[in-house]
């Protein structure tokens, strides 16, 4: 059993109000749900940050200001599906540079996957991948004198509080030596009208994704959730920036977790918060990095200003 699952769930229940990390949501049936979502037609995140890569890639690269005939490691934080991070890797091929990629990820099996794809459509690339713990990983590469490109794309920081998030990247800094670079990418404050719909789509794939932490929770640690008994809800302040996701509890009900040999109980209309989704402007970054060790050295956005890839440099 995933005791660290246990234990954060037993935490998060026990709240006045309820809550379970977001990053809970990635089993293998949250995986493929997350694929799904980022096909929706509403979840423009993805796509914006494509477009960024496919349209910007060599002004990323020199921005990154990598110089030609010195060896870098290009390591990226968590891995998808690859699309965006091939499209710096052409360009970066294409242009001669000296370097090798270290795919970092949790997943031996996303890592094994993104490999094979790899290997077939950029055979001359050197390819390093790396299971485990971001930190860890980062720690052990440390030792190499090797200057440093850190990728940490799909805004996969807005998943966290921004204390959470400043203190993430300080540790970045912490594993980096000065001129070593962070390229992150990360969605921006819009109007409500664009950015609910991603967290809220027509066909349900969001509530799927969402609700699938109950059964995730009803097989892992024994629980009898009914799935039928909760909704999906999300909400979005503009003037925050923060895109929220909660389940509702339907009825009054009480929810037995056998792992922990605990009931639960939830009133009608209780939210159990699930996932908060921040939205960047240039304050909210410059607040973000302000005590990090890193200064920002160029932003790049998609044609509608939808999302932005932030270059920094350790200091
Ligand atoms: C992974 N992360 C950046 C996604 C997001 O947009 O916050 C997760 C997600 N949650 C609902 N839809 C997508």
């Amino acid at each position: 059993m995933n005791e660290q699952f246990k234990t954060d769930v037993e935490e998060g229940l026990s709240k006045t109000v309820k809550t379970i990390p977001s990053k809970y949501f990635y089993d293998k049936v949250g995986d493929a749900l997350f694929v799904k979502i980022m096909h929706m037609p509403e979840y423009y995140l993805t796509r914006a940050e494509l477009e960024i890569f496919k349209d910007k890639s060599n002004e990323i690269i020199d921005n990154l200001q990598v110089e030609k005939d010195i060896y870098f490691q290009l390591i990226e934080l968590g891995v998808g599906d690859g699309l965006k991070t091939k499209e710096l890797l052409t360009a970066l091929l294409s242009r001669a540079y000296d370097f090798d990629y270290f795919p970092v990820d949790i997943s031996q099996n996303a890592l094994n996957k993104l490999e094979k794809s790899l290997r077939i459509d950029l055979p001359t690339l050197g390819i390093e991948k790396r299971q485990g713990d971001y930190f860890e990983i980062l720690a052990s590469l440390k030792n190499s004198n090797h200057p440093k490109i850190i990728l940490f794309l799909g805004s996969n920081i807005g998943n966290m509080s921004d204390e959470i998030a400043a203190q993430f990247i300080y540790e970045l800094g912490a594993n980096l030596k000065s001129n070593d670079k962070l390229l992150l990418g990360v969605d921006l404050i819009k109007d409500k009208s664009i950015v609910l719909p991603a967290y809220n789509d027509k066909r349900g794939i969001t509530a799927a994704f969402n609700l699938n932490l109950l059964n995730r929770i009803n097989k892992e640690l024994g629980g009898n959730f009914d799935i039928e008994q909760f909704t999906h809800q999300a909400s979005y302040s503009k003037e925050e920036g923060i895109a929220r996701s909660f389940l509702v509890s339907l009825k009054e009900q009480e929810v037995y977790l056998e792992a922990l040999q605990k009931t639960f109980e939830f009133k009608k209309g209780e939210k159990l918060a699930t996932e908060i989704s921040r939205k960047y402007d240039d304050k909210i970054i410059g607040r973000l990095i302000e005590n990090t060790g890193f200064k920002i050295d160029k932003k790049l956005t998609d044609n509608k200003d939808y999302f932005a890839n932030y270059i920094f440099t350790r200091s």
